[in-house]
């Protein structure tokens, strides 16, 4: 056997002795009294039950009180501003005590929640830390939702406070959040009491006096707030991920399990040393960000890069080799169609050339399925192995990956290879039987989950249980459908659920049909994803609208792409719809969602046998060919 089959045989076999082991490279205020504590079984797992801790501490203050305190912990790279900044780890501990102080004296305790809604500057790192220092459990917000979303946020979490800046930028375009903040907190009144914001350069809030602070100004007269032992099991922060409706759902994250699993992930994984420069590409408002560009590089003692731009048109597709010649990044992490714009822009490479790519050891690839052709391009011309690994909000780190620093495996295109350690992954049927390999089934992961996944929701145990544990007794149900081949290696190939994945970003059909059935005149409708070969899936929307409606279509589909645009937000990427006379549904009234995304994408599809209407069918096709979709893009 050897040494990954070893690890991974011990982690399912023994779970307490390997995470107990893997525990040592944390300290600990007080240790645990059982690594896993199975009494709320066979629904609820708590790791490392008893023990104390601080995540804060393991991120920052070891490190700036040991060896790294001169070294960068941080290094800020905004093209799309032109500007950078290092922070070592001394200045972060101080800069996050300072943070913590204000939080504090806005009056966030322990257990409180704050709102992080902020760009992808440093100051959107300091917060969250800030908070774990003060045991405030963050819920960051990625900025390219709307009011709405932030609204649904506010309203279920119930932060005392908010941290945000004055704008995002995106290319061509500032964004105030001011009036986008002032509206959510209209929507969901009563519950934010202080607002601590970071003025930028590019746009100005006007701080209400009593309820917002300036960052700069309240961090200069702050008193520094130290580490505050919590639990292992308590909070850390929770994160609003998207389900089957409109109502996100709050994965929460606790402190102990999230740490070790993370700090083991950077070596075993990754590969990656402490004190190397590790990139995640993605923005602190999604998982990624969370344990790649905050968490996990700090808690390994790396140098972590924010990026404040994207992989093309900041300025042009050479900016990622850029960024790693110049900050000497060894590990890079994006998502496929991060890659996929840089290729459409740059076919053949002739940018990357332009660059010293040297210290550059790997890239690693998630978020969506990585399509072997991006994979083969991005091994071609990058000449460094190039892992795809699966991963979801509700795990915090990869499900199934090639363990870069045990084990190197082939790769396989289409595959994010094996069962990480922790992980006991079977696709399975209804009967909870595993399928045999090859053949496709619901992937599962058999309980208990390993450290960092999700304990429960947010005030929502029931919900927890319903979304994922009651379908396949015993088991979690990732959502996902795929196979395992012969070899162990899984193929993660779609969702069983309604959502979608937009360029790396996972949203959901059921809440932009929940907007769209909000127009006056809309009468029902259905949105479901179709191939892009930049994006990995686009948004499209069938309207059915109500009788007597007498208005111009193209009016109406003007309007509920704005619509879905100020409810959801940008991100949403909804811009096509079209309006068709009804909608293909089974005989007991179930939308064919399925069998549109099939005639979208031109693939071959069975009429379904339950089918109400087949002549339907037609209907949409033509409706398609209508926006320019029959057969896909
Ligand atoms: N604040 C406000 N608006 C935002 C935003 C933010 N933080 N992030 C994105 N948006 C807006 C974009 O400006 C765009 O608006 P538009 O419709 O007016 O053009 C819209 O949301 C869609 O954004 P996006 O899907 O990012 O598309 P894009 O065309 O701007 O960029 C890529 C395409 C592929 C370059 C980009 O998606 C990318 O870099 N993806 C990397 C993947 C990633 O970060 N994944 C996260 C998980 S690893
Ligand atoms: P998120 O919670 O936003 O990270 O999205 C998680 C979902 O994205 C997964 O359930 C998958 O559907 C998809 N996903 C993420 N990484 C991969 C991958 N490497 N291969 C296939 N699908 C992926």
């Amino acid at each position: 056997m050897g040494d990954l089959d070893r690890i991974y045989r011990q982690s399912i076999d023994n779970p307490e002795a390997f995470w107990g082991e893997a525990a040592q490279e944390i300290d600990w205020y007080k240790p645990w009294d059982t690594v896993l504590d199975r009494s709320g079984a066979p629904h609820f797992y708590k790791w490392f039950a008893g023990a104390e801790c601080n995540t804060c501490y393991n991120a920052v203050d070891r490190h700036a009180d040991g060896e790294r305190g001169d070294q960068a912990a941080i290094i800020y790279d905004s093209p799309i501003t032109g500007r950078q900044k290092t922070i070592t780890y001394s200045e972060l501990k101080d800069k996050v005590a300072r943070c913590a102080g204000v939080l504090r004296d806005m009056g966030v305790e322990k257990g409180d929640r704050v709102i992080i809604y902020m760009p992808m500057i440093p100051q959107a790192a300091v917060a969250m830390l800030a908070c774990a220092r003060i045991g405030a459990i963050h819920s960051v917000v990625f900025g390219g939702f709307a009011a709405n979303e932030l609204s649904t946020r506010i309203k279920d979490a119930k932060p005392k406070a908010i941290v945000t800046a004055s704008c995002g930028i995106e290319p061509g375009r500032v964004i105030a959040y001011q009036p986008l903040v002032e509206a959510a907190m209209k929507l969901a009144p009563g519950i934010v009491e202080g607002l601590l914001v970071v003025a930028r350069d590019e746009a100005s809030w006007e701080l209400a006096e009593g309820r917002d602070r300036d960052w700069k100004a309240a961090l200069e007269t702050a008193t520094p707030a130290d580490c505050v032992p919590v639990k292992a099991t308590d909070p850390l922060y929770i994160l609003y991920t998207s389900g089957t409706t409109g109502q996100p759902k709050g994965v929460v994250r606790d402190n102990g399990g999230h740490m070790v699993a993370l700090k083991w992930s950077m070596k075993h994984i990754y590969d990656v040393d402490p004190g190397e420069v590790y990139w995640a590409a993605s923005d602190v408002g999604w998982v990624v960000g969370h344990s790649y560009i905050v968490y996990g590089p700090l808690l390994h003692g790396c140098t972590t890069l924010m990026f404040e731009g994207k992989p093309v048109g900041t300025p042009d597709a050479g900016t990622f080799w850029r960024v790693i010649e110049e900050h000497g990044v060894t590990t890079l992490f994006t998502a496929p169609t991060a890659f996929r714009a840089i290729k459409k822009e740059d076919p053949k490479g002739a940018l990357i050339g332009k660059y010293d790519l040297s210290k550059f050891r790997m890239l690693f690839l998630a978020g969506e399925r990585c399509d072997p052709d991006t994979l083969a391009w991005a091994q071609d011309m990058l000449k460094v192995p190039v892992i795809d690994h699966w991963w979801q909000t509700e795990t915090g780190w990869s499900i199934a990956a090639n363990c870069m620093g045990i084990e190197p495996l082939p790769v396989k295109p289409g595959s994010p290879t094996r069962a990480v350690a922790g992980y006991d992954v079977q696709v399975i049927d209804e009967h909870l039987k595993e399928v045999p390999r090859g053949d496709m089934g619901a992937i599962c992961i058999k309980l208990p989950l390993p450290p960092s996944c999700l304990p429960t929701l947010w005030n929502a145990d029931q919900r927890y249980i319903d979304s994922y544990l009651a379908d396949y007794p015993g088991y979690y149900k990732t959502g996902d459908a795929g196979y395992m081949d012969e070899d162990g290696y899984i193929f993660v190939m779609s969702r069983i659920d309604d959502v979608i994945n937009v360029a790396g970003h996972r949203l959901s059909t059921g809440g932009m049909e929940e907007v769209l059935a909000s127009h006056p005149d809309v009468a029902e409708c259905a949105v479901i994803g179709v191939s892009d070969a930049l994006k990995g899936q686009m948004p499209v929307g069938f309207l059915v609208l109500k009788a007597g409606v007498d208005r111009p279509d193209a009016e109406i589909v003007k309007e509920v792409v704005q619509l879905v645009r100020d409810k959801i937000g940008p991100v949403a990427a909804f811009k096509s719809a079209t309006v068709v006379k009804r909608l293909p549904k089974t005989r007991s009234g179930k939308i064919l969602r399925g069998t549109m995304v099939s005639i979208a994408d031109g693939k071959d599809f069975k009429v379904p046998a339950t089918i109400d209407d087949p002549e339907i069918l037609d209907e949409i096709a033509e409706n398609l060919k209508g926006i320019g979709l029959a057969g896909g893009r």
